[in-house]
């Protein structure tokens, strides 16, 4: 049997992803006007993908003698656009971090360590993504002077 610290951080990890699931569904649900349009299916995809992740983590965490949780935390939710943006990317970095000490305490277990960096690295883009969002959002708006033609 694994390490019940390893399987216990293995657990809050999966009650991320399981708040992931929810909080992404919800900003896809509420998203209107015309961004609607354009955010929907984006943020029904990261819906998506931390559900393919919490299916991952359960898998593995059974594979290594634990209980997998069934619960979530609050999830964040804004009409807000940018709000929801800036909550997307504090989810994200949150992943990104929890997966980082998953992997310090996979310790000489190779194969766990390649399976979490795999995950790892799709947060990281995620964390990216909202990071290259927010900037845009804000260059978009006119008070930024360097998207006026030049
Ligand atoms: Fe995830």
């Amino acid at each position: 049997m694994a390490d019940q610290t390893l399987i216990e951080h293995l657990n809050e990890i999966l009650k991320h992803e399981w708040t992931g699931v929810a909080q992404y569904s919800q900003a896809g649900f509420i998203i209107e006007g015309v961004w609607r349009e354009v955010y929907a299916d984006k943020f029904l995809g990261d819906a998506k993908e931390s559900f393919g992740h919490a299916r991952l983590i359960g898998d593995k965490i059974v594979a290594l003698g634990g209980v997998p949780v069934a619960t979530r935390n609050e999830i964040q939710q804004s009409r807000d656009l940018n709000e929801i943006f800036t909550f997307s990317l504090a989810f994200e970095a949150k992943a990104v971090e929890m997966y980082c000490k998953a992997i310090e305490l996979a310790g000489d277990d190779k194969a766990l360590v390649i399976f979490l960096e795999d995950i790892l690295k799709e947060e990281q883009d995620g964390v990216d993504e909202y990071t290259k969002l927010l900037r845009s959002s804000s260059a978009t708006s006119a008070a930024n002077p360097t998207l006026k033609a030049g």
